[in-house]
């Protein structure tokens, strides 16, 4: 496998950053992960667009202009003989001595890009079978809209999910609503068929994929909602589904034990899925 990384192909084995770096010292920057589909990246443009954002937020430049991206990204798919896969691309503020403060001076901000193909039999088992899932209290800061390396919480959540023998981790705030997923956005389609997902303004991260789903169900004439939900809401609904680029759409059957609907991958989340790869770019 070859991995790029600050301006080289190196063998993934050898690739490395410095140990002074700050995303490795202070999780101080942010990723991407994106869905390759046929040689194709999945809503390249809304995903470039949200790392864009992320940097921002945090005052880190660019590592590259965007043109010259996109071509490295390419390369690095081209290496790996990636077709049907993925690719996670960090980019951080860069390598200075220690200081919590952003360097003075400006430094080069760092980019690792890795890819890799999926195991497509492990996915089309979970859409078949659906997958578990546990709920916990949201214990994360405040910027969850940027979408930075600092995971820690959600390590955690996922592997209270794994020991208990569950695939997800959904978090609920204070008042009871759903947040999201450890790594995912959900989703809820309720007793009156209306689908509901968490408004993005607050306390979660505006997934693309779920950007990209909002309009397939407009398309597909299905009715959405942003709206919060709470617990007890999702319990009682007819399907729940969660949502991330390597996953697109996962049928979630139970949640905390309890079986959600009939205990069956529901018709909602398998018309959204379907009708997903027509429309996203
Ligand atoms: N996670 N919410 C969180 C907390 C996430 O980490 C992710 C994605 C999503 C879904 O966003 P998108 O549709 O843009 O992938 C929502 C990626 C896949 C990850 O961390 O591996």
């Amino acid at each position: 496998r070859i991995a790029y990384v600050n301006g080289r192909y190196v063998q993934h084995a050898d690739a490395a950053v410095h140990i002074e770096d700050r995303g490795y010292q202070f999780a101080d920057g942010v990723y991407e992960v994106c869905e390759v589909r046929q040689g194709m990246i999945v809503d390249m443009t809304r995903h470039l667009d949200r790392l864009g954002r992320s940097l921002s937020e945090l005052s880190i430049g660019w590592p590259m202009d965007r043109r010259a991206l996109i071509l490295v990204i390419r390369q690095v798919l081209r290496k790996n003989g990636v077709t049907n896969g993925m690719f996670y691309m960090q980019v951080t503020r860069g390598v200075a001595r220690r200081d919590h403060a952003y360097p003075a001076h400006s430094v080069k901000p760092s980019i690792v890009i890795t890819a890799k193909n999926t195991d497509r039999k492990a996915i089309d088992k979970k859409n078949a079978d659906g997958i578990r899932a546990i709920t916990l209290p949201d214990n994360r800061w405040d910027r969850v809209d940027i979408k930075t390396v600092g995971l820690l919480p959600n390590a955690m959540a996922r592997q209270a999910a794994r020991e208990q023998g569950a695939q997800e981790a959904i978090y609920v705030d204070a008042e009871g609503f759903v947040t999201e997923g450890a790594a995912t956005n959900v989703w809820m389609v309720g007793a009156d068929g209306i689908v509901r997902t968490r408004p993005a303004e607050h306390g979660i991260l505006r997934g693309i994929t779920r950007t990209t789903l909002l309009d397939v169900a407009a398309k597909e004439g299905i009715e959405i909602r942003e709206e919060r939900f709470t617990v007890e809401d999702m319990l009682n609904a007819r399907e729940v589904f969660i949502t991330a680029a390597t996953s697109i759409c996962f049928p979630v059957v139970s949640i905390d034990g309890k079986t959600i609907g009939n205990g069956h991958p529901g018709l909602v989340s398998k018309q959204i899925r379907e009708a997903f790869f027509d429309i996203a770019e």
